[in-house]
């Protein structure tokens, strides 16, 4: 029997309406609440979380509108290796894809999902990537059984009536999204604080621009607008359309008015592998010497960009939030970030502050968050943590209080410097694109490629050391082109191929960098500061961009003349400057040989469906060195 919705249906929608009882039958819920996305139902989501005990309300003068959250042990970040594209034929999914026959996986998952939702509510969730209405957005209808799920969307994205008013204009192809935590209630049983299934499948059905995600409640595995619905199925869809679904962050750099008060402002969207310090970048302050300089944050993760009718490309943020990693982040690495979290924000995973006999006091803290951490705090797990047992010699006394993926999910209205052409329908211009890694050594700090197609090789062969937070051996070199590996719905290699033919559709072809943060001298200290010094080489790409500034040609492409960088405000001598400069910036056609032989691996697991004009970047690079 189908279970009756506690509301009618917002929608005369005959397909989603059919579609919602199908799954209703398939996964029996107790009850099917359509969600309207408003404040009074969000309030009382947050209430019923708060007395299931998923929820804890914080503080309300230090966290307004701020709660806590606490996960599994066994559900704390995405799982790359229970992730499948499900295409009809496995050579679509490519060699860097987990890939099962449709057929065989639907069975699997009907199989998974019967009954799954028993003793809960399922959710009827409408949400669009991108501004409602945009010509740039896309509609999705998400039913979950996790009420956790629901409020995070509503930060997310853009959820609620509004997105069913549009699914009634008919105009818009929805795509389906099915998730269950996977723990049905059996009458009269208590549930717990964060129910899930250590069985998990995030699926995608390119085809039929479905996603089926079962098991899991945290982030990206069960907040199905972000990573399944913006990347892996918006890569799919992109791709049949003619434009590009990234895993970028796109900021704004904004020049100081001049005498007439005109500023100019360039867009620049830059793909970094996670743990590359994208939400700082897209948020940083600029520096002592920038005066009057600003940077605007349109998006920290992800991007949809197209062609306009006039050949140039611009892009949306598909997203309405930040879903932050909280370690790290604090006044003094990201004071933006720091203000949007501020209130209204949802954490999961971090630390609990505590009072005199060691009870929530309402606060959260995380590693970095302040120099020295409290004395005391309850950690991720909700177990008792003491600062004093960080220094003691017995490893197992060590324990960071924050998970090293615990998050913040929070609006992006709320940061300062959100561009305020952040939900402009149109997108905003994007005059470069900046690819990057964390590389110890060989890459130097900035590099620009001397034309699209070797811009495109050098998205496709970049690379990052794995860090801890991965969960990988520390140190190794892992490719990861265009920051996609994880994220692309089809074959790596027709993926470049789409890369490739994107200029076609172009009257203006954006310029196309290489930076790398991460470089180190030989006593592997880091050579370059980071963080807000970052806009140096900001300044120098939109001068590029702009043909402000020559350049120095080298076998991997143009890189800086020392004096085109604006080093003012910086306290070291010029003939120190230089020094650091000449190291953070050098060629070494030997080590470059190496990395050439590296991009090697890549190239043969994807050969059959590799376009020649990588296999050409690739010689003429060589010929070059
Ligand atoms: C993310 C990621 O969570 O890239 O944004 O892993
Ligand atoms: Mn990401």
């Amino acid at each position: 029997m189908t279970p009756k919705s506690t509301t009618t249906p917002p929608t005369t929608n005959k397909h989603l309406i059919r579609w919602v009882e199908k799954m209703a039958e398939l996964t029996q819920p107790a009850r099917i609440q359509w969600v309207d996305g408003s404040q009074d139902e969000n309030t009382r989501l947050c209430s019923q979380l708060v007395e299931v005990g998923t929820f804890l309300r914080l503080d309300e003068k230090k966290w307004p509108g701020c709660f806590y959250a606490r996960s599994a042990p066994n559900d704390v970040a995405r799982v790359e290796d229970r992730t499948f594209i499900c295409s009809l034929s496995r050579d679509n999914a490519g060699p860097t894809n987990n890939w099962e026959d449709p057929y065989v996986m639907r069975r699997k998952l009907k199989h998974l999902f019967k009954g799954a939702m028993r003793g809960r509510t399922m959710y009827v969730l409408p949400f669009s990537m991108g501004p409602i209405g945009s010509p740039m957005s896309q509609i999705g209808v998400q039913l979950t059984d996790s009420p956790y799920v629901v409020v995070n969307m509503r930060i997310m994205a853009r959820i609620g009536a509004p997105v069913f008013a549009e699914i009634d204009k008919g105009e818009q192809r929805v795509v389906p999204c099915l998730h269950s935590v996977g723990a049905p209630l059996e009458p009269g049983q208590q549930d717990v604080p964060w129910p899930c299934n250590d069985e998990k499948y995030i699926v995608h059905f390119p085809e039929t621009r479905e996603i089926w995600s079962y098991g899991s409640g945290y982030g990206g595995n069960a907040l199905l607008g972000k990573k399944c619905f913006a990347l892996r199925i918006a890569s799919n869809i992109a791709r049949d359309q003619g434009w590009m679904a990234e895993h970028m962050l796109i900021l704004g750099v904004e020049t100081p008015p001049d005498a007439e008060g005109r500023s100019e402002k360039t867009y620049i969207a830059a793909a970094f592998p996670s743990s590359c310090g994208k939400t700082n970048l897209a948020m940083l302050i600029p520096p002592a010497g920038f005066e009057g300089w600003k940077v605007w944050t349109v998006g920290d993760d992800i991007a949809w960009i197209k062609p306009d009718a006039t050949g140039q490309l611009r892009g949306i943020n598909p997203e309405a939030g930040f879903f932050g990693v909280a370690p790290g982040t604090s006044l003094k690495t990201n004071p933006n970030a720091m203000a949007a979290l501020s209130r209204n924000t949802i954490f999961t995973n971090v630390a609990l502050t505590v009072d005199a006999d060691g009870k929530p006091d309402g606060g959260v803290w995380w590693e970095g968050m302040t120099e020295t951490p409290p004395a005391q705090l309850i950690d991720w797990r909700g177990n008792p943590w003491f600062a004093k047992d960080q220094a003691a010699k017995d490893p197992t006394a060590k324990t960071p209080a924050a998970h090293p993926n615990g998050r913040f999910t929070a609006p992006a209205s709320q940061c300062p410097c959100i561009d305020p052409d952040w939900e402009n329908p149109e997108g905003v211009p994007i005059s470069a694109f900046i690819f990057g890694g964390r590389r110890a050594h060989t890459i130097p700090l900035v590099y620009q490629a001397f034309n699209w197609s070797a811009g495109v090789y050098t998205g496709a062969t970049m690379g990052s050391e794995t860090t801890a937070a991965a969960g990988a051996p520390v140190g190794k070199v892992r490719s990861d082109p265009m920051a996609m590996l994880p994220f692309c719905g089809y074959h790596m290699g027709d993926y470049f191929r789409h890369w490739i033919k994107m200029q076609r559709s172009l009257t203006v072809t954006p310029r196309v960098f290489h930076v790398n943060w991460f470089r180190k001298d030989a006593s592997g200290r880091f050579l370059w500061p980071g963080y807000s010094e970052n806009m140096r080489i900001l300044r120098w790409i939109v001068d590029r961009v702009h043909g402000h500034v020559p350049t120095r040609e080298t076998p991997i492409g143009w890189i800086p003349y020392f004096e085109d960088i604006h080093w003012e405000g910086l306290d070291i001598p010029k003939v120190r400057l230089r020094a650091i400069f000449e190291q953070l910036q050098q060629v070494d056609p030997a080590a470059w040989k190496r990395e050439v032989m590296n991009h090697e691996e890549l190239f043969i697991a994807l050969h059959n469906h590799l376009p020649a004009e990588m296999i050409y970047e690739r010689e003429l690079l060589i010929c070059r060195l």
